[in-house]
């Protein structure tokens, strides 16, 4: 096969081993290039939009092919030094290449545009609400462990597109007092001999380990996770808590199951308190080991003051409804300016602590919690709430809560989401012409730098029944 500049003439179609030059245009949603041959889409990761490489094609998955950096041809202004050492391998951050004004600009463009082209929705866009901190924002690490064939245990997220854990004595994104403890932690876990293994493949033990801060107050929560009970774990709590003030309790969580559900239905405290404390829009809140909570706090206090604000202008007749509520991170800071909040859960941990939480900061009286499924909960409550707010998991709305909104719409919906994919699908259901709604502001607000996730707040107003 004769080649152009290194690279082997395309007449053949694509095949795996095929040599090409390519210029990438985009990038995925796993922070991948994005390139086009042929009526191809190529996934080139590692390159950034504008930049060119040498590649060899891999494999095709679906209608687009994977392929692999040879050479990279030059370099785009946004490219920078990663600031982790790790980020080339680790899967946790995908972005860490790209320059942070560069990043936010990538995900408000994709924002525009998933919600055009899965919405229908040309709307403009507020600026993201962004992060000045890029990194040390998180206020909670899931650990994947495994002790290796050498018995030293790793510890670290997989790399990327696998199972394999990149041993980590750092992670920039943590909260700088978390991520202190990481190494030391670490070293206790390795010293203790105890067998660990994330997916359970190999062997029985521990399986992740979880650190979790309250961002106001400092306060530390450890949990082991671990398919048993393991005697020795009781010592080393014990120990942590006598070695660091900032720990106020250490959990263990059963996970015996083989799932990719990290934890599992049992938590109980090794030492020190099952919580810890955490001050959100000036509000008390108690975290748990298994409990949701937002993991940028500074992001969450913002996005929550915008849906008060936005919902406070209005003189609203009947509660409000907040459907996928947690803790009651948004119903609690609504009912503490004089609204009467309704909010629904599937976890009953959850609906626990957003019932103590309301009560510790006077607002049980203002507050109603109900434990369940939305899709079963949402009908009833409709009937008589003036204002709802969705802040659904990652797949967005089941389509009978859709439907239970669209047969009795609330004159106000608020709808915080953390896959814009889901939400721009939904939106198009709620939104005229389908739908009864307006849309009257989005709003994106940037929880994750050096990723591809963006949370984006929609605002709707009733307009027909
Ligand atoms: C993105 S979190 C939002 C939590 C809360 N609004 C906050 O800001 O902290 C989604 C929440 O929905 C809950 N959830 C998931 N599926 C549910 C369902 N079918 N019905 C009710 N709650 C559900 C989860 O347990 C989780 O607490």
């Amino acid at each position: 096969m004769p080649e152009t500049n290194g690279t082997e003439a395309d007449s053949s179609g694509p095949r795996p081993g095929l040599r090409l030059e390519l210029q990438a245009i985009d990038l995925d949603r796993d922070g991948h290039g994005l390139a086009r041959w042929q009526g191809w889409v190529v996934v080139v990761p590692g390159l950034l939009p504008g930049e060119r490489a040498k590649v060899q094609l891999q494999q095709r998955q679906k209608s687009r092919w994977l392929s692999r950096i040879s050479e990279r041809l030059d370099s785009s202004p946004t490219r920078r030094r990663p600031p982790c050492i790790l980020a080339q391998d680790c899967g946790g951050c995908t972005l860490q290449h790209l320059e942070e004004s560069a990043q936010r600009n990538w995900k408000q463009d994709q924002l525009h545009q998933t919600m055009l082209r899965l919405g229908g929705i040309d709307h403009p866009q507020a600026p993201a609400l962004t992060d000045q901190r890029g990194l040390g924002y998180r206020n909670r690490g899931l650990i994947p462990l495994r002790r290796g064939e050498d018995d030293r245990l790793r510890m670290g997220y997989f790399r990327r597109g696998s199972h394999r854990i990149v041993n980590l004595s750092r992670c920039p994104v943590l909260d700088p007092r978390l991520d202190a403890l990481v190494e030391p932690l670490k070293q206790d876990l390795d010293a203790s001999g105890l067998s660990a293994d994330h997916d359970l493949s190999q062997s029985q033990g521990l399986r992740h380990l979880g650190l979790r801060i309250g961002h106001h107050t400092g306060e530390v929560l450890i949990t082991v996770v671990s398919s048993q009970q393991l005697p020795a774990l009781q010592r080393l709590a014990q120990q942590w808590i006598e070695r660091w003030d900032a720990v106020k309790g250490v959990t263990l969580n059963l996970q015996p199951r083989r799932t990719n559900q990290i934890l599992g239905a049992t938590t109980t405290v090794l030492a020190g308190a099952p919580t810890i404390r955490e001050l959100f829009c000036g509000l008390q809140l108690q975290l748990s080991t298994t409990t949701f909570f937002q993991i940028n706090t500074p992001q969450a206090e913002r996005i929550v003051a915008c849906i008060v604000s936005w919902l406070s202008q209005a003189e609203l007749a009947g509660p409000i409804v907040d459907a996928y509520c947690g803790i009651g991170t948004i119903s609690l800071p609504l009912a503490a300016q004089g609204h009467h909040v309704v909010g629904l859960e599937i976890n009953p941990d959850s609906i626990d602590q957003a019932r103590s939480n309301a009560d510790a900061n006077g607002l049980g009286a203002r507050t109603e919690f109900q434990a369940g499924d939305v899709a079963n909960l949402l009908k009833e409550t409709l009937a008589t709430c003036s204002a709802l707010v969705v802040d659904p998991p990652r797949r967005g709305l089941e389509s009978s809560v859709t439907e239970a909104i669209l047969s009795e719409p609330p004159a106000l919906l608020a709808y915080l989401s953390c896959d814009m994919a889901t939400q721009a699908r939904d939106l198009k259901r709620l939104l005229q012409p389908e739908g009864p709604y307006r849309l009257e502001q989005l709003q994106p607000v940037d929880f994750f730098p050096q990723t591809t996730h963006l949370e984006n707040l929609a605002f709707l107003r009733r307009v027909s029944s």
